[in-house]
């Protein structure tokens, strides 16, 4: 009997230490992809874009206020870093014991992992059964002393000294739960299940506001200490992550984030310095350049800023720089492209050309932005011009809008079909061209 007890034991160590020694990657669905439970069969490409660039737009007001609030980015202010329904790409979390699925919108901009749970008493009506801790052997409230309590912004003591979160959004909407800690499970390449034990995990008994009812959670993925990111990475085989994001095009083909060496950006790269500041991963941008012309140079401080000058952005479409950079590039940009201006039907990309076919489109510029340690990226026309319709008819338009008072943003879309590679140990991030359906 000791003998099988032991056995079993020492059977559940072994599954711990294959998870501590993991990589393994994750499927990121975007909104607007057959996958998502947002796509709409009815949008065509330039809705899909338009949208995408409202989004992006309130996303940038929304870092923008935060930043000015906080004269600073504080590290405390997790979850408040969330935008609701603005988000772009969305991933499976698997959560507790038995792992019970939530479909979360994974966002980089904010840290807490969290879910609305029974009982639920002013919840957003979601489509998804609601987390049941009750069916949960691993769940465990977590204490209000905690370091983890303590990492939260707005965190407070509730009944038996539980960690409480309150949390209000500019728009209004609200999330209001009991932090406790989690099993996650995850897939390994071979299809092994890797559960990571004692995550932080928000279970929300309130939520309300914009949110939709077609997800149950959310993955916070930036930088801070109750983030996906730093609480499972420093245990796998290597402390790195990296995603790859397929263009917006591509209907079929998924992205995804890969945690651990199997992530590791190989092949011809660069790599440049990375700062973390509160959720954020902050770069160091030195100059553009656009083929053919010019180059920009960017000035080394931004606003709410202080370890560098561009936040990367996964979770925002469109790119966006002071507003003197802009001008200089628009600048630089018309003077080698001899295409029609057009206007941008949303006001907010401040270049557009009116293309009529694919002939007009060659016309468009490689542009490189230089990242310090000489880490050039160069952005092919996909990457950096988007399709639009204004009112003149078909337009592609620089993917670059003005940061005003808010931080720069380099988004998704200049990001698609790199290999974006995290290296949390040196503090570095690598870039390389990639085929990102292939990897
Ligand atoms: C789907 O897209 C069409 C065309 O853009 C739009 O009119 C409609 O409102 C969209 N439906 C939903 C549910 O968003
Ligand atoms: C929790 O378990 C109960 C009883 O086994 C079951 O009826 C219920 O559907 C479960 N809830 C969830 C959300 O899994």
């Amino acid at each position: 009997m000791a003998i099988v007890i032991l056995l079993v034991l020492s059977m559940a160590a072994a599954a711990m230490t294959t998870a501590a020694a993991a990589t393994f990657s994750i499927e990121l669905i975007h909104r607007d992809s057959p996958k998502s439970p947002f796509y709409n069969h009815s949008a065509t490409s330039v809705d899909r874009a338009r949208a995408s660039i409202y989004r992006s737009a309130l996303q940038a007001r929304q870092i923008a206020a935060r930043v000015q609030r906080k004269g600073g980015i504080e590290p405390s202010d997790a979850v408040s870093r969330l935008v609701p329904d603005t988000f772009e790409y969305l991933m499976e979390l698997r959560v507790g014991t038995p792992p019970i699925s939530v479909l979360a919108i994974a966002d980089t901009g904010s840290d807490l992992i969290w879910a609305n749970c029974v009982p639920c008493t002013k919840c957003y009506r979601q489509t998804a059964p609601l987390f049941d801790k009750r069916n949960s052997s691993s769940y465990r409230t977590e204490p209000c002393d905690s370091n983890l309590c303590k990492a939260l912004s707005s965190s407070a003591c509730g009944v038996g000294r539980s960690c409480e979160y309150h949390y209000a959004y500019q728009d209004g909407s609200k999330i209001d739960g009991v932090l406790a800690t989690e099993d996650l499970t995850f897939y390994s390449t071979d299809g092994s299940p890797l559960v990571f034990s004692n995550i932080a995990f928000g279970c929300n008994y309130q939520s309300s506001g914009s949110f939709s009812s077609r997800t149950a959670g959310l993955a916070g993925l930036g930088g801070g200490a109750v983030s996906l990111v730093s609480q499972i990475v420093p245990s796998l085989d290597k402390i790195y992550f990296s995603y790859c994001l397929v263009p917006k095009s591509d209907t079929q083909a998924s992205s995804k984030v890969i945690f651990g060496s199997a992530g590791v950006v190989a092949g011809s790269k660069v790599t440049t310095p990375m700062m973390v500041e509160g959720s954020f991963f902050v770069l160091r941008l030195e100059e553009i350049i656009v083929d053919g012309a010019g180059s920009v140079p960017v000035p080394p401080s931004a606003p709410g800023l202080t370890t560098g000058n561009i936040i990367i952005a996964s979770g925002t479409t469109i790119n966006y720089l002071p507003a003197d950079v802009l001008s200089s590039l628009v600048q630089e940009v018309s003077r080698v492209v001899s295409l029609p201006k057009a206007a941008d039907s949303e006001g907010i990309m401040p270049l557009c050309f009116a293309v009529t076919g694919e002939a007009d489109r060659q016309k468009l510029p490689f542009i490189t932005f230089k990242f310090a340690g000489e880490a050039s990226v160069s952005l092919s026309p996909t990457s950096i011009f988007m399709d639009e319709f204004s009112f003149a008819g078909a337009a592609a338009c620089l993917a670059v809008a003005n940061s005003g008072s808010g931080p720069p943003l380099f988004g998704n879309m200049a990001q698609q079909n790199l290999h974006v590679g995290y290296d949390l140990a040196i503090q570095a991030v690598s870039f390389a061209s990639a085929d990102c359906t292939k990897l």
